[in-house]
């Protein structure tokens, strides 16, 4: 195996693809279309749910793409651990009422083993607890060690998203040697340590769930797969986490440059700059396909990670806005395969320079209030911000209380976020009051 770049490494999926007879479409926007269910897309699935449930007819009833997705449910934890991140692209190949686990899995194995040329021995396959079908295939069809092949349960190999198609799945994981392992005799995939990563999920789509539990079969069997091509390119390049991947080390480079700090050389300057590198590449991309920072909903999303790169900026002691210098290294890495960012460059950064300035007119003083509170709070033996303290760094300083809540942990303090709901739920009524009395 080679070397390859993620720029490259996506081209060389969505290739292989089309020579298996799939259209290739581009990235649905982040923002969905047509689905309340979901505040972000979050896997290459998403946007195509009414094909799996064949309430839409697709171009073709095979599709690849290359989707950009958003995870935010662990928002706070990204900068502190180098595993996680909001933004990340998913390959994925569909089947819909077409191609089923026959030909989905030896195209991943052959994708893997023969374009990518990763080493077999270093490839174990998962397959849901008695999918006897799945297990035939690797082992008859593909040829894999039988004993490469692991059983897991629901938990780990049935795959589903809130409400919509699911289903069984088989899971390929990479071993990244003895070295990531905690020494277990039993370790493999499904193990907790880190030696057995997850590199490509093959979803086996036959039900639809209807966001109660309850499960109805798919008129037609379908194939959903998604592989992360920043992991792909960590096993392809070689490097422990998606930081360390070619294109957003250049973003990582950038925020050093800027701030004058060595990425790698203080564990909190690192926390920093990785925030900023990530929520650079999620603000940016989010922007580009139409969400404006506001008080609600996706909006909120993107001023959240706006307003927290922001702070880090300052952790790092860059006292003047530098988004925008972030945002355009990173555009530069993705432009290639998104033109959007190209054609809509400077709105963009218009529109991260506009709120990091708005941001950066309060948040010193915001900042400099908060530190008061906390040292009060900790002289006082308190353990918690007030509601009322937490509603006006929002309201007068611009503060999402997912920041003051995090900035309030770094020093092992809560917030009253109930008092600070209900200050929020007044502020909302008096509002829609004043709007009625127009
Ligand atoms: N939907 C599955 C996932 O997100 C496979 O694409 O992992």
């Amino acid at each position: 195996m080679q070397w390859t770049s993620l720029n490259d490494l996506r081209e060389k999926y969505l290739a292989f693809f089309e020579s298996k007879g799939h259209i290739r479409l581009p990235s649905y926007p982040l923002v969905p279309i047509n689905d309340k269910s979901l505040l972000l897309i979050n896997s290459g699935m998403a946007p195509m749910k009414k094909f799996f449930t064949g309430e839409e007819i697709p171009p073709r009833n095979r599709v690849t793409t290359c989707q950009k997705c958003i995870r935010t449910p662990d928002l706070e934890r990204v900068g502190h651990t180098a595993r996680h991140g909001t933004f990340f692209e998913m390959l994925g190949n569909f089947s819909f009422g077409d191609y089923f686990k026959d030909q989905a899995i030896p195209w991943a194995w052959e994708f893997l083993t023969e374009t990518l040329e990763i080493p077999k021995d270093l490839l174990w396959p998962s397959i849901y607890e008695n999918d006897e079908e799945a297990y035939e295939i690797w082992v008859n069809k593909v040829g894999v060690d039988p004993a490469h092949v692991v059983r897991l349960g629901k938990a780990d190999n049935f795959w589903e998203h809130g409400s919509g198609p699911c289903g069984p799945c088989s899971e390929i994981y990479f071993d990244r040697g003895i070295k990531y392992g905690c020494g277990s005799p039993d370790c493999k995939p499904g193990c907790d340590c880190d030696r057995f990563m997850e590199i490509w999920n093959n979803v086996f789509s036959q039900f639809n769930n209807d966001g109660n539990g309850n499960y109805t079969e798919l008129a037609q069997k379908n194939i959903d797969t998604g592989m992360g091509l920043e992991r792909l390119a960590c096993v392809m390049q070689g490097v422990d986490n998606m930081f360390e991947v070619d294109t957003i080390r250049k973003v990582i480079d950038n925020v050093c440059a800027i701030s004058g700090k060595t990425y790698g050389a203080n564990a909190n300057n690192d926390i920093s700059i990785r925030v900023i590198t990530d929520h650079s590449r999620s603000a940016m991309f989010m922007i580009a396909d139409g969400v404006i920072p506001s008080n609600e909903g996706r909006g909120y999303v993107l001023r959240r990670i706006i307003r927290r790169a922001c702070r880090h900026g300052k952790l790092l002691g860059i006292d003047h806005p530098f988004l925008v210098e972030t945002v355009t290294t990173s555009i530069g890495e993705s432009k290639g395969a998104y033109p959007e960012l190209e054609e809509k460059k400077d709105y963009i950064l218009k529109v991260i320079s506009m709120e990091e300035e708005r941001f950066d007119a309060t948040v010193d003083a915001g900042l400099s209030i908060l530190s008061d509170l906390i040292n009060a709070a900790l002289s006082d033996h308190s353990d918690v911000i007030s509601g009322e303290d937490v509603f006006k760094l929002y309201d007068t300083y611009g503060f999402p209380i997912d920041l003051t809540r995090e900035i309030a942990e770094e020093s092992h303090l809560k917030i009253d976020e109930e008092t600070f709901n209900a200050l929020m739920k007044a502020q909302k009524q008096r509002a829609r009051e004043a709007r009625a009395n127009i």
